[in-house]
């Protein structure tokens, strides 16, 4: 069967990256048909959408998306930056990433860390985080009228909110859904399920986010109990961030709403090597987007040096989901002796090498 592939390099080392994990897929005799198609600054400056409608066509006729990075911008800039003749039109940037998770419902952004350096604790986590509500939703207000104010009877809980002016006070709402919740738990267990995990966490703060951490928590219980072979447990963010650090053993598969998985995975990716290997799914029930964890990184842009890791085991994930398995591990392992090995590393990981010379030897590992 030949796939079909949206390929969406973006801003900065996004195309680099997908360059190099592009090679290591044709050598490894995976074929498919790759389409390219537009997304990143460049469109949202000269056409006033970092994800043109063209773009969203491509992905529509497609079997899954392999994206690299963009670069996104605070609201001044993106504003300055728009070409003269869009100014006028009223719009406002909006992250093509958050824009593709909403649009082609991504729920669950699956981000494993494992340590294939050989660091001192072994880490081997997946965060399956909420990708389309909590604080991420876009329910954002700022000014916020006092009429709203007093509609969320917030002045009661914190009375000198009443003396807020408009101008003085923004509100980002966490959206939490029964239904949001069911399914990104149920995909927790599903994955810890399919790959012989026995633990999944719930990361929450329930017992001050009461009303979403608390519908999150009531539904995560009554969904682990239709697995009675993992265990289920609870944390409180701030606790499980300490714990990842001090014994990571103790995390296998955990689950957790938007903002607190995002700040999460990060932390994983800071325990595994970084972000120069961290890959990332975005999945949805009908389609997905393959991405690695890290930016545009500008910093490094255009010299050739970025680490292709995290772009490869992000097309490993999505041959995975394809249902390529065999290739899948291959590639996941040939990433696993070049790391390992440390013969090769790119500059984030101590060395000198490029990213074209990574990619060649995460190939010759995988022959
Ligand atoms: P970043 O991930 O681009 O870079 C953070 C640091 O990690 C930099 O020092 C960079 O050189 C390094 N780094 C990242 N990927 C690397 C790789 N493959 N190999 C070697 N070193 C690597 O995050 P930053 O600097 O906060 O953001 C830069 C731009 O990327 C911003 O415009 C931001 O909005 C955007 N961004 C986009 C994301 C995406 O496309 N999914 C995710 C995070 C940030
Ligand atoms: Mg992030």
């Amino acid at each position: 069967m030949t796939y079909s592939i949206a390929w969406l390099g973006g801003d900065g080392i996004g195309p680099e990256v997908l360059d190099a994990a592009r090679t290591v897929l044709d050598a490894i005799g995976f074929r498919a048909e790759y389409i390219p198609a537009d997304i990143g600054w460049r469109y949202w400056c000269e056409q006033g959408n970092p994800l043109p409608e063209r773009t969203v066509q491509v992905l529509r006729s497609t079997r899954c998306a392999m994206f690299g990075a963009i670069t996104s911008k605070p609201a001044s800039d993106a504003a300055r930056e728009l070409a003269p003749h869009l100014r006028e039109s009223g719009r406002t940037y909006a992250s093509p990433i958050v824009q593709m998770r909403r649009q082609f419902n991504l729920y669950a952004n699956i981000r494993p860390g494992r340590t294939l350096l050989g660091e001192s604790k072994p880490v081997d986590v997946i965060v399956v985080r909420e990708n389309t509500e909590g604080l991420y939703a876009g329910l954002e207000v700022h000014p916020t009228p006092q009429s709203l104010v007093g509609a969320l009877d917030a002045a009661r809980r914190a009375p000198h909110l009443r003396e807020c002016a408009p101008e003085d006070l923004a509100l980002s709402v966490r959206v939490t859904t029964r239904t949001g919740c069911q399914r990104i738990v149920a995909r927790a267990f599903e994955l810890a399920q399919s790959l012989g995990r026995k633990r999944v966490t719930l990361v929450e703060k329930a017992n001050v986010l009461r009303a979403t951490g608390g519908l999150m928590t009531e539904v995560a219980r009554t969904v682990a109990e239709r697995y009675p072979r993992i265990e289920f447990r609870e944390a409180h963010i701030d606790t499980a961030c300490m714990d990842l650090v001090r014994k990571p053993g103790e995390f296998d598969v955990i689950v957790a709403e938007n903002l607190f998985g995002d700040i999460l995975s990060d932390l994983v990716a800071g325990l595994t090597g970084g972000p120069g290997i961290a890959p990332s799914a975005n999945i949805g029930d009908h389609y997905a987007v393959f991405e690695p964890v890290h930016g545009s990184a500008p910093d490094i842009a255009g010299r050739g040096v970025a680490n292709p890791c995290a772009a490869v085991l992000s097309a490993a994930m999505m041959l995975e989901w394809l249902g390529e398995r065999a290739l899948a591990a291959r590639l996941q392992a040939a990433v696993a002796t070049v790391l390992a090995r440390g013969e090769v590393r790119t500059p984030d990981l101590g060395g000198s090498d490029s990213t074209k010379r990574m990619a060649t030897a995460i190939i010759a590992a995988a022959r």
